[in-house]
């Protein structure tokens, strides 16, 4: 499996503030932040996912139930959303504070247009590793124009090889086929080892597991198990319908052995398996039995350019009104920088422990990513 580079080997992203604002936000007596930043947990800032728009073309009944984003759910306007200037912008800023790794992200990312302008933009970061979710029913189109902007990875959302299961998870017009096809046209565009990520809910897809990795073995590409998670307040989870990491495994391994690989970095949120005879590589994320909120190094940022430190937050920092009204950058790399030192989420640690208590509405995955 590929990252960009070792994190040793990073440039340090110190000096992409210039040194004339930093001076300016001295003078104000408001310093910039030390680097690495570090939250209250001791966790410092490696990775920004950056939601592009709350829209998609697919109505996953976890994420999206047609009942509940239908015709008239109040979707951001067109007008509200960051720019890809605004966006470049930050995304800057916050090279500048450590980050390492954007991801692109939605909803769906491909619906909003001309992304591939927006990597192109991105991609002239030095030291950023830049990657991109999709449900992939548009990647076919966009494949080439996203390799030759600059992306680094992408992660394909897909639940299902079987079309009846497929259509009634993401509920939408698009065929597996086109899906399937999308993966294609990125790997022939040049993206190798695509994430391919499972979200496993029982007696839904949990039967094809093992289709999933018939499929996936020795293709080159990396599938990845999700347990079901409760994100956001319209999906009526249960804790009944997640199928656990170590089902999940024990079901794997039962047809292809497997065995325990290294993380490739720390703070990987997968457990990384090879199959015993060389066919490749699975993961598996068990954000509800193993929470891994003790190396959470991520920070979300909406589609209106609201931040959230965690992703079963139920409130954002508004960055909207700084940046529109022209503060400087280091100005708002200072006021990042104490979002994330007084950050204390460790949602899923919580969840584990039944110690959250109510304290509101959390965001949707479609508003804020996966
Ligand atoms: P790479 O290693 O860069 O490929 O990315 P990744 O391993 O972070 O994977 P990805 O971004 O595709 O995330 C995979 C899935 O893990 C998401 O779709 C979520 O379901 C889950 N996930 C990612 N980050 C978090 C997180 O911070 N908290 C929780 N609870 N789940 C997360
Ligand atoms: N639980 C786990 N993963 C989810 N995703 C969306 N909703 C959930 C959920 N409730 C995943 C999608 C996709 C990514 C964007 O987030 O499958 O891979
Ligand atoms: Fe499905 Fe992803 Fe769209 Fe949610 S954002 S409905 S998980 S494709
Ligand atoms: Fe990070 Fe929150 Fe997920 Fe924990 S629940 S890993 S703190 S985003």
């Amino acid at each position: 499996m590929k990252h960009c580079q070792p994190r040793s080997a990073r440039v340090s992203h110190t000096h992409h503030i210039p040194l004339s604002a930093l001076r300016r936000v001295a003078i104000n007596n408001d310093l910039p932040p030390a680097l690495p930043l570090r939250d209250t947990l001791n966790r410092p800032l490696r990775d920004l996912r950056i939601s592009i728009t709350d829209r998609c073309n697919f109505r996953c009944t976890y994420c999206m139930p047609r009942e509940r984003f239908g015709h008239s759910h109040p979707f951001l306007p067109r007008g509200s959303l960051l720019s890809f200037e605004e966006i470049a912008r930050l995304a800057r800023v916050f090279a500048g504070l450590g980050v390492e790794k954007i991801r692109l992200t939605g909803g769906e990312p491909l619906l909003r247009k001309d992304v591939h302008k927006l990597v192109a933009m991105l991609a002239g970061i030095p030291g950023l590793e830049l990657t991109l979710t999709t449900n992939a029913a548009l990647l076919s189109r966009q494949a080439q124009a996203l390799k030759d902007a600059g992306l680094n990875r992408i992660t394909v959302s897909l639940d299902s090889l079987d079309e009846a299961t497929f259509r009634q998870m993401s509920d939408s017009d698009f065929s597996l086929s086109e899906v399937l096809q999308g993966i294609e046209a990125a790997d022939k565009a040049g993206f190798k080892a695509l994430k391919i990520n499972m979200v496993v809910k029982r007696g839904v897809n949990d039967e094809g597991i093992l289709d999933m990795v018939r499929h996936f073995r020795h293709s080159g590409h990396v599938l990845r198990f999700i347990e079901y998670m409760d994100v956001g307040e319209t999906n009526a989870w249960r804790l009944n319908d997640v199928v656990s990491a170590s089902e999940i495994l024990a079901r794997v391994h039962a047809g292809f052995p497997l065995e325990p690989l290294e993380a490739n970095y720390p703070g990987e949120v997968a457990r990384r398996w090879r199959f015993a005879d060389g066919a490749g590589e699975i993961g598996v994320i068990a954000s509800v039995t193993q929470a891994f909120c003790g190396s959470c190094t991520r920070l979300r940022l909406s589609p209106e350019g609201k931040l959230f430190t965690c992703l079963f937050a139920t409130q954002g920092h508004d960055l909207m009104p700084r940046l529109r009204s022209g503060e400087s950058d280091a100005a708002l790399a200072g006021w990042v920088g104490g979002i994330w030192a007084a950050r204390q989420d460790r949602y899923s640690e919580l969840r584990n422990q039944a110690q959250l208590g109510d304290s509101g509405e959390k965001i949707e995955m479609s508003y804020i990513g996966g």
